[in-house]
This record gives C-alpha cells, structure tokens and sequence, in this order.
C-alpha cells in the first residue's frame, strides 16, 4: 500500500494537489487542485452526476448558493449542535479534538501532547465558518458557510418539486463546495476544511423508505467498484443503533482501505421526515406533499446518499498507484480507470523537428479524447511523466511516421508498443476507451 508521504509527493510534482497559498507557507486544512488534479476531479463529478441524474428519470439537479439564511442552520440543528469538544494548551495555545485525546486526557486533566503544558476543560466548539453579509457586521448580519450542500435541497423542495413536475419517489442532487472548521484536518486532503460533496436527497413514502435505504445502498457501493476501485479495498458499514442520530433510522458507510485504515467514503442514510419537517416548522411553510395514487397527504421521508469528491479523489489516488521493477528500475504508474484518467491520450513528437505534424495529430484527437500535446525532455522521461500522470495510451509520432504514416501506440499498463496507420489510430483508440 502506498505511504501518504510518497503520494502526496507524486501528487506535487504532476501537478495533482498543491498545499494551498504555499508561499505564504500553506494555510492548514486548505489544498489546491493543479492541471491534473482538477481533471481527475471532474471526471469523478461528471461520473456521478451522469450515473444519479442524466441516466435516471426520478432525480433532478439543483445549485444552491453557499450561503443561505441563517435559519437554515438553526432547523437543521448546526446552530446549537454542529460542534466537536475541543481542549486548548495553556502553554502553546494549540487546540486538539478532546475524541483523539488519551482517556486520561479526553476531559482536559492532563498536559499537551505537544509541549506538555496543562490543558483547559474540554469545551465545545461550533464548526461553522461565521461571515457577515452586508455592510455591517454585528450579530444581525451573521451567515455561515454551508457545512453540507444538502440543505438547501430539503428547504428547495417544494420549488423543485413542482416545476420538475416530478412526483414522490424522486430525488434532488446537488454537487458543490462545503466548509467546516476542523479542529484537526488531517491526513491529506481527507478531512479537509473546504471540501466538495456530492449529495442527493431521495424523498419517499415512509412504507418504501425501508426498501429505498436498501436500493441506493446498493447503487453506490455499485458506483465505486464502477469507477475502477478495487473491490477489495472497499467495504460496507452499517451503524450501530448508539451511532444513530436520534431521528435517523438507519445508516451505512461506504468505507476504502487508507493507507491509515479503513476510513468513510459515503454516508446512506434514512433520514425519515426529520429535515423537511424541521425547515416546516422553522418556515412556517408547508412542506406536505398530496400523492395522487395513495389519496394521501404527507411530509416525504428521505434517504439521503452523501459522498465527498475529495475524499473520493484521494481513494482513487491511493488505489491507482503502483510501482514496478523495470530491469532493475523502479517504474511508478498510476493506474486509474480509463474514464477517469485527466490525460487519455499524449501526443509525443520523438524530435522537435516534428512538431507540426504531431500537432496536427493531437488536434484531431481532442475533438475525442481528453489529449495533450508534450514536446517536453527526452522520450523516457515523457514516458515516465504520463506513467505518473496515469495516460492511458502515448501516441509517438518520429521519424519514420512521415513515410510509413504510422505512429506508434504505448499502452500505459502494459508498457506492450503497437505500430498503428495514422488514418486508423482515432478507431483504434476508440475502441480501447469503449470497452
Ligand atoms: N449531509 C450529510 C453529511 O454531510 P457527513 O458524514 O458529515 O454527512 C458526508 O459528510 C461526506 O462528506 C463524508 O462521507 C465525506 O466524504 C465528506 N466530508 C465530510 N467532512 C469532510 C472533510 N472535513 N473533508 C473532506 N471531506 C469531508
């Protein structure tokens, strides 16, 4: 398994993940997509928004803004409930999750695992990110960073359901950016504290609420395997009744074997009519739904699916790395998913010289292909730089290209070289990616 230490420097060099703000020495808990990381990125958004709303007819997508009123926050329960008991130094003033304390330490006697200085009472802290909207900043103008993007799903239910004109069972997905304050973010980009979830709200008549909460268990520990997770590297955890939020009625975690253990991907969660029936009676707003068929008026249960994409990005990171002994040299290859790959094919010109007809190449493959033109350094080195990004296939155009008017087509796994005719690599290519 790969060490944290060996990815995250992979992660800098090919440009996949940067420290946030690095020259001003990195702000703790924030990180930086670069050229292949947003890519990778986007592939596993647009994979999830294709497989829980275009290829569906029963979910709709929403984006809701970051901020919303603050009442949300009070009828959700972040207001007065958000919050992870923390102890502070006396001494260095560092602040630790008293949860990930020693016992000895967890109700502040004892001293700082840091410096060893005396620690205060464990006191709770509201991981929220407060801002001001508006000129003026006194209470009346506080606002929050959304903390879950699911919110303004549930308090946008009426509006959505009525102009999809969709009718319960039916869903409300959203994929956008979520902020907390963690006392420790940690492990990478892994617990983070601006992050981006995808999350889909799925409402149903309390009868079937038992028969969804299975279905969407299923469809999304189906979704990781699809998306070329190693089916041994994942497993499913359902909670136990003491972890169980009090109005929730059951829950399961899609969890990855990290290099520091099995950790939570994915949350599926049956939420019952808890939120719609908090933001009712917050609102004042109606929130029931009238069913033709049952001749029944209620307020819709929900099973909610809620995956975060950096944490999914970190997963596929850690599950498509691989090193390898190539007579005696250590090759690393980063062996993700076609469909996810940031880069699927490289156009490699052998020489400068013939940088006009590779180039022409590479514009017809990016009418196809996510593909990138690289005249950069020697063939070897070329070679390893797309190993590391994880291309599927290179494409080298030389010097014999100009009159055999063929090039030669590397497979990233395989290292195997096939000499294909110019006029059939576009098929050629096109088949791999479809299978
Ligand atoms: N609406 C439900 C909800 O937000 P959660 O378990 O708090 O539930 C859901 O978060 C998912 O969001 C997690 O499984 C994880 O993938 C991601 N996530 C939560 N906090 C995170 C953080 N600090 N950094 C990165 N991802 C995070």
């Amino acid at each position: 398994m790969v060490e944290m230490e060996t990815l995250v420097s992979l992660c800098k060099r090919r440009g996949f993940i940067f420290q946030s703000s690095e020259i001003y020495g990195g702000i703790n808990g924030f990180w930086d997509f670069g050229p292949a990381g947003v890519e990778l990125k986007r592939r596993i958004k647009d994979s999830w928004w294709r497989q829980m709303v275009q290829q569906r007819d029963d979910v709709v997508g929403v984006d809701t803004s970051i901020i919303a009123h603050p009442r949300t926050w009070v009828a959700s329960g972040h207001v007065a409930s958000f919050s992870d008991p923390m102890v502070d130094c006396k001494e260095c003033k560092k602040r630790f999750r008293a949860d990930d304390m020693p016992v000895s330490k967890k109700h502040g006697e004892g001293r700082c695992p840091e410096c060893g200085g005396e620690l205060t009472e464990a006191r709770s802290f509201n991981l929220m990110f407060e801002t001001h909207v508006g000129a003026t900043a006194d209470s009346g103008s506080i606002a929050y960073l959304r903390p879950e993007t699911c919110q303004s799903i549930f308090t946008q239910f009426k509006n959505v359901q009525v102009v999809s004109r969709k009718k319960v069972p039916f869903g409300i997905a959203q994929i956008g950016k979520a902020f907390r304050n963690e006392i420790t973010p940690r492990n990478f980009i892994f617990r983070s504290r601006e992050f981006e979830q995808m999350e889909m709200e799925f409402f149903c008549h309390a009868d079937e609420s038992e028969k969804w909460f299975e279905y969407w268990v299923n469809e999304r520990y189906e979704w990781f395997k699809s998306i070329g997770i190693k089916p041994e590297c994942l497993r499913l955890r359902p909670h136990e009744q003491d972890e169980l939020a009090h109005y929730a009625r059951g829950c399961s975690d899609v969890e990855y074997e990290m290099p520091f253990g099995w950790s939570e991907m994915e949350g599926i969660a049956n939420r019952a009519n808890y939120d719609l029936t908090q933001h009712m009676n917050e609102s004042g707003k109606d929130m029931n739904y009238f069913d033709d068929a049952r001749k029944e008026k209620f307020i819709p249960c929900v099973i909610e699916t809620s995956v975060g994409v950096d944490r999914t990005a970190l997963a596929v990171l850690c599950d498509a790395y691989r090193e390898e002994d190539v007579k005696g040299e250590m090759r690393v290859v980063m062996g993700f998913d076609r469909s996810l790959a940031p880069v699927q094919v490289a156009v490699l010109p052998l020489s400068g010289k013939l940088r006009e007809p590779a180039d022409k190449l590479e514009k017809e493959m990016k009418k196809h292909f996510y593909s990138e033109y690289d005249d950069a350094g020697s063939i070897g080195k070329r070679y390893r730089r797309h190993d590391e990004i994880g291309t599927p296939y290179c494409v080298t155009y030389d010097f014999e290209s100009e009159t055999d008017h063929a090039v030669t087509v590397r497979n990233r796994d395989t290292m195997e070289q096939e000499r294909i005719s110019i006029d059939k690599v576009l098929d050629y290519l096109r088949e791999k990616f479809e299978k």
